[in-house]
């Protein structure tokens, strides 16, 4: 399966899916909407192809998200995994890629939608937090779920150490994901995510 990678900045996420040598994965590309995004350097270094969209070049959201289609679909890629780009797209966008656009959220959806996260865990008093990986749909951070990870919320937590051992969990739940995507296990039904593995 061809895969192309968005990311905005150090690109740790795509880093743990390059790492995890997933059979049957050709990550083709990694694309960043910033020219400074740490994570193009590492890939660069693997001698995997990279790409800079820089979303200030653009007129709106709309024509960035038609110009960064249009680079994606050179790649004729069966798998588009947003790790770490911080970007809202169009429903156009989304919509052309359905089924095979997918995202990680640092909470477990659908609490906890947008950004600071965790501060807002925090703030909450939550006693378990976690992060998701789903498939991406219009409506920001909603779409079918395919894998969730949770941890406790220690009482002196911080955004840092809750954000820094979550990241951990990101790290297991997103290759899995696009593992279970590469192997065909993965199919959508009334909104929700069976794996094949798990219900065969
Ligand atoms: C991750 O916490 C991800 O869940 C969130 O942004 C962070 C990206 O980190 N959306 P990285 O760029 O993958 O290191």
């Amino acid at each position: 399966k061809n895969i192309v990678i968005l990311i905005s900045g150090r690109g740790s996420n795509m880093q743990a899916i390059v790492d995890a040598q997933i059979a049957g994965a050709n990550i083709c590309a990694v694309i960043a909407n910033r020219p400074d995004a740490a994570g193009l350097a590492w890939a660069a270094e693997r001698g995997m192809a990279t790409a800079v969209l820089d979303h200030k070049l653009y007129a709106g959201r709309a024509a960035f998200d038609t110009a960064l289609a249009a680079l994606i679909d050179g790649y004729a890629p069966d798998l588009i995994v947003l790790a770490g780009f911080m970007r809202i797209l169009t429903a156009d966008f989304v919509n052309h890629y359905a089924g095979r656009l997918i995202n990680i959220h640092p909470s477990l959806l659908p609490a906890y939608t947008g950004l600071n996260t965790h501060a807002r865990a925090l703030a909450d008093g939550v006693k378990v937090a976690g992060c998701t990986v789903h498939f991406v749909t219009a409506e920001l951070d909603h779409g079918p779920i395919i894998l969730q990870a949770a941890l406790a919320v220690l009482d002196d937590d911080s955004v840092e150490s809750l954000s820094s051992r979550m990241l951990v969990q990101e790290h297991l739940i997103y290759p899995q994901a696009v593992r279970w995507f590469v192997e065909d296990k993965l199919s959508i039904a009334a909104g929700k995510v069976r794996v094949a593995s798990h219900s065969a």
